[in-house]
């Protein structure tokens, strides 16, 4: 016997244990309500940018069966469809099955991902417009994190409009961070051209906390004081195109304002538009 660990037993310590295991890579918490964090990608794993895809943790031992089932839900990918990891935002819900303990996720943890992508907020579900509105509520950030990191989105499109709104400044944080990293993302330099993040408008705004701009999106656009401060044409079917992200009855509200300004909702099989994402629970 002697203090070296045989070769063989080094490989089996880092083999992973779950079904499916992605190992954790970075964490960053933004509020008591909000995190991210990256993971590696699974090799197989091949996505466009604005889909999701399963992931979670082992759950708790079923007292019944003393079997353990995975916890799973579905998560907007943050990261664009051409990155080494994966990103994802989340939202901590104390008493939530996973995200109460998703959230103590630290670097070399693993989670589980089901490598199969699917979504409604793709740009093949869109046919060619002049101007693209990315509009998130919350966490409804993560599919346009990818989307904005995208290079198809700025040679699709001559202008592109993301709204974010949230209830409190911090929560605005981890887009913020990502609009600002836009400016030096080296592959969207490259490819598009210095300059290209000009391209961009960027609309957050608070509902109950003051703010430089202070509102719901759907009021703002109502009123026609978001037009007025973007210094944009109102909405129409001709040359807008938009991805809605958000909770449920903002999904449902800004739906029924794009039909009502004459936009049709597309789908993968059927593109038109705007779409809405599906699968978003906040
Ligand atoms: P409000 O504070 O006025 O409810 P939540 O954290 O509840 O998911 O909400 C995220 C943000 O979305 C909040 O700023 C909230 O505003 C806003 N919001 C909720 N419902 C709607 C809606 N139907 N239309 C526009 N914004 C909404």
């Amino acid at each position: 016997m002697n203090e070296q660990t045989p070769v063989t037993n080094v490989d089996a310590a880092k083999a992973p244990k779950l079904p499916n295991a992605e190992t954790v890579t970075e964490v960053q918490h933004y509020t008591d309500r909000l995190f991210s964090f990256k993971c590696t990608r699974p090799a197989s794993l091949r996505f466009r940018s604005g889909e999701f895809v399963m992931i979670g943790l082992m759950g708790d031992v079923n007292p019944k069966t003393g079997k353990q089932m995975p916890l799973l839900r579905a998560y907007s990918i943050a990261s664009p469809s051409w990155d080494e990891e994966m990103e994802f935002y989340s939202i901590k819900v104390q008493d939530g099955p996973l995200t109460s303990k998703l959230q103590h996720i630290k670097p070399g943890d693993e989670i589980i991902m089901k490598p199969k992508p699917v979504g409604t907020l793709v740009h093949d579900a869109l046919i060619p417009g002049k101007r693209i509105w990315f509009f998130a509520t919350g966490t409804g950030f993560a599919p346009f994190a990818s989307l904005l990191r995208e290079p198809q989105t700025y040679q699709d499109y001559d202008e592109v409009i993301i709204t974010h709104t949230c209830r409190e400044e911090d929560e605005l944080i981890y887009g913020r961070n990502i609009i600002e990293s836009l400016k030096d993302d080296e592959l969207l330099n490259e490819v598009i051209g210095e300059g290209f993040w000009e391209k961009i408008k960027y609309y957050p705004t608070t509902t109950r906390e003051e703010s430089a701009k202070m509102g719901r999106i759907t009021d703002l656009i109502n009123s026609g004081e978001a037009y007025k401060d973007l210094d944009v044409a109102p909405l129409s079917p001709e040359h807008d195109r938009a991805m809605i992200c958000g909770n449920l009855a903002f999904n449902l509200e800004l739906k029924d304002m794009l039909e009502a300004a004459g936009l049709e909702e597309g789908a993968n099989s059927k593109p038109a538009q705007y779409v809405v994402e599906k699968a978003f629970l906040d």
